[in-house]
């Protein structure tokens, strides 16, 4: 009698066991193909720069700033000042504005460090790629500030 209810029990053991080994399986195979079939659904309607997740500034960035300021906005000692947070790029955009169209020279001070050097003019960029560049280091290396339109940098190239 009491091997009997020990065999039923063991039995019953295993097929619990059984089931819910069959069930995980089961689970996870049908997960798995969902999320990639999900995936590859979401990369093929994206278009391919979306799906980079690049600002379109940082390709400005680094044809136009990244010799002098570094790829990680750090700069140069003594040379070319950080764009790294306390920098002036949380300044006014105006300020950052004037500085594309314009450059920048004299003795300046940026984070406690002086610089005397000179910063070229960078009025032949469109609107576009300024607003695109300075929106760029304005949300990149650290730093977090509003972004910057074309329409602002056309406002003030036309000195309005
Ligand atoms: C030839 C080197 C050079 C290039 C190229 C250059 N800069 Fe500068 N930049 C400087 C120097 C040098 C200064 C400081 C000028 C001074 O000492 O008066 C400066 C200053 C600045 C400042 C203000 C100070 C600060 O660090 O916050 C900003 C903002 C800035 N640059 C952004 C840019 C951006 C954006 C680009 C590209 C569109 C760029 N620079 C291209 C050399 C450069």
């Amino acid at each position: 009698m009491n091997r009997k209810i020990n065999q039923l029990i063991f039995s019953m053991m295993f097929l619990t066991v059984g089931i819910s080994c069959q069930n995980n399986t089961e689970n996870k195979k049908v997960e798995a193909v969902s999320s990639e079939q999900l995936a590859s659904e979401i990369n093929k309607n994206l278009p391919a720069q979306v799906a980079e997740k690049e600002h379109p500034g940082k390709a400005v960035y680094t044809k136009y700033c990244l010799t002098c300021h570094q790829a990680d906005g750090t700069g140069v000692a003594n040379m070319h000042p950080p764009l790294t947070p306390g920098s002036w790029v949380g300044n006014d955009p105006q300020e950052l504005i004037a500085i594309m169209m314009k450059g920048l020279s004299g003795k300046i001070e940026v984070n406690g460090e002086v610089y005397k050097n000179f910063m070229p003019s960078h009025a032949q960029l469109t609107d576009e790629e300024i607003a695109d560049v300075l929106t760029y280091i304005r949300t990149s290396f650290g730093n977090n500030f509003e972004p910057v339109t074309a329409d602002m940098v056309k406002k003030i190239r036309s000195g309005r």
